[in-house]
């Protein structure tokens, strides 16, 4: 048994934003997911997670999370899993080692906090549960690889899995019933393409009306189009996805990117009763992007929204200004707007500019 120590760890873990959404669980148990899907890894000093996981034997015998100086329920079954499974892991390695101090059984004690608003499409679930799972891998000393954490974090939200790398990830959905395939994979680091920008606009830090969680039941049970989109369309998505990526053929990754979004907004739309999470503002967002390419002559913006109102443009440095500087002037002033801006450069992780 450990003494009176207390042992500690912290970490940090990126926002992903997917341009090939997860949406849709085949066992809502483990989020084994309908779909693979693909994301790029916004920049950690803007969008981040910070945990500290600590455990002692000093602590009350509870679990205890904190999230943003609040007080949250870790009985829940997601938290629950992140946790046995790390438990279990380093109870093997206590077990195969007798000189490793024995913490697994210890409370452990989490304390995280967001720099971004929580549960309002800006996809805090990924960050905060993969920061909490590295946390207490990095605490109990696991000389695990990010994908084999990720079969762990996607326990805890399905798109957690994809922040537990930087750059562009895939989640591979896997076919085993057990979930021991169903992993994030990197496709590209994010220095293979350093010129990539993200703009992402601020339309609402309100939490959103449905969860991820229940809105993808809910379309799941209810929508016909759910089910070509799983098979047909997605499917084609993550090829051409992987490609454009591989390629550096932003052409190529903003149609499939704004194609993607229109198709998860279409199932939710298809829903019954119907799931809106775009608003006025997001509408004239896409209007924006549109009218960019078009006085382009081609595609050097992308639109994508999550389960929120919120946008993500991605666009390629040389185009700063004919993106980003068009973006805010045509949407200040709309009802409903925020205005919010962030440029910061990350080591490892895509350049992200929040308005
Ligand atoms: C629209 O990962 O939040 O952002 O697994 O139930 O926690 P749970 O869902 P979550 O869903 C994310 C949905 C999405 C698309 C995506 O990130 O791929």
């Amino acid at each position: 048994m450990a003494g009176q120590e207390i042992y500690q760890a912290s970490t940090t873990a990126p926002v992903n934003i997917a341009v090939v959404k997860y949406w849709g669980k085949r066992d809502p148990k483990l989020n084994l997911p309908t779909n693979s899907s693909i994301s790029v890894t916004l920049s950690q000093s803007d969008l981040r997670t910070h945990t500290t996981a600590a455990c002692s034997s000093k602590f009350p015998s509870e679990d205890t999370l904190l999230l943003n100086s609040s007080p949250q329920d870790t009985s829940g079954a997601r938290t629950q899993a992140c946790f046995r499974e790390l438990r279990s892991l380093r109870s093997a390695l206590e077990a195969s080692d007798f000189s490793l101090p024995k913490i697994s059984s210890l409370p452990l004690r989490i304390v995280s906090e967001n720099n971004f608003p929580t549960a309002a499409g800006l996809a805090s679930s990924a960050a905060g549960f993969a920061a909490l799972v590295r946390a207490i891998a990095d605490l109990y000393q696991l000389p695990a690889s990010p994908t084999e954490l990720s079969r762990i974090a996607r326990q805890g939200s399905g798109s957690a899995c994809r922040s537990l790398f930087g750059g562009y990830v895939a989640w591979q959905m896997g076919t085993k019933d057990d979930g021991s395939d169903s992993l994030a994979v990197e496709v590209a680091p994010a220095s293979h393409w350093p010129t990539m920008r993200a703009l992402i606009l601020v339309v609402s830090a309100e939490k959103k009306g449905v969860s991820s969680t229940s809105g993808m039941q809910i379309t799941v049970a209810t929508s016909e189009l759910f089910q070509r989109r799983a098979e047909v369309v997605v499917p084609k998505h993550m090829s051409e996805m992987e490609e454009a990526i591989k390629a550096k053929d932003f052409e190529k990754f903003g149609k499939v990117t704004m194609m993607e979004s229109n198709s998860f907004h279409s199932v939710c739309s298809d829903t019954f009763p119907p799931i809106f999470y775009l608003n006025d503002v997001s509408k004239a967002a896409i209007r924006v992007v549109e009218d960019i390419n078009k006085k382009a002559g081609k595609i050097i913006a992308a639109y994508t929204f999550d389960a929120g109102p919120n946008a993500v443009i991605y666009y390629e440095e040389e185009n700063t200004a004919a993106v980003a500087g068009v973006v805010k002037g045509a949407l200040e002033g709309l009802d409903g707007w925020q205005s919010r801006e962030i440029e910061s450069q990350d080591a490892g992780n895509l350049d992200a500019r929040a308005v």
